[in-house]
């Protein structure tokens, strides 16, 4: 008679409780890249029609209407981070 056993693993408690902690450090990963997204461009006319980013910046700028948070980014490629609007009129990128 063959004396070595095959090993079968039967998880217990102890398995499904790591598993599960697994499981909600990856959802909270998940998650939280989510909520660091940066904010979209709106599809609106107003943005759908600035095509430069000095026009950008005149709503934007810290003079404007709706100015870029302190300390953000001086980059001026909005796109790279901000999505571009779907109808966007300037030329692609
Ligand atoms: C005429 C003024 C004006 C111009 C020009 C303009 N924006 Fe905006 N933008 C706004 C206003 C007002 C909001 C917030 C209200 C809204 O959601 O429409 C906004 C919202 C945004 C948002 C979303 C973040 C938020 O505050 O909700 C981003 C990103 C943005 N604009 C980027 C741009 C980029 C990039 C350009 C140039 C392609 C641009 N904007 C041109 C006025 C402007
Ligand atoms: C390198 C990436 C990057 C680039 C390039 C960039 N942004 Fe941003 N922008 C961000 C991030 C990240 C935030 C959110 C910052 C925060 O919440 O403190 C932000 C926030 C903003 C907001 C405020 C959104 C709100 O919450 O109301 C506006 C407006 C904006 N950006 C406009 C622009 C414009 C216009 C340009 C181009 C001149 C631009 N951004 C380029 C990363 C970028």
């Amino acid at each position: 008679m063959d004396t070595r056993t095959r090993i079968h693993w039967s998880p217990n408690k102890r398995d499904f409780l790591f598993l599960g902690i697994i499981a909600v450090v990856i959802t909270l990963l998940v998650l939280g890249t989510k909520e660091r997204t940066t904010k979209p461009v709106p599809n609106d006319e107003v943005h759908i029609n600035s095509t430069t980013r000095a026009a950008c910046m005149t709503c934007h700028g810290e003079q404007g209407m709706r100015p870029q948070p302190p300390g953000h980014t001086k980059a001026d490629q909005c796109f790279q981070c901000h999505r571009q609007p779907d109808d966007w009129r300037g030329a692609s990128r």
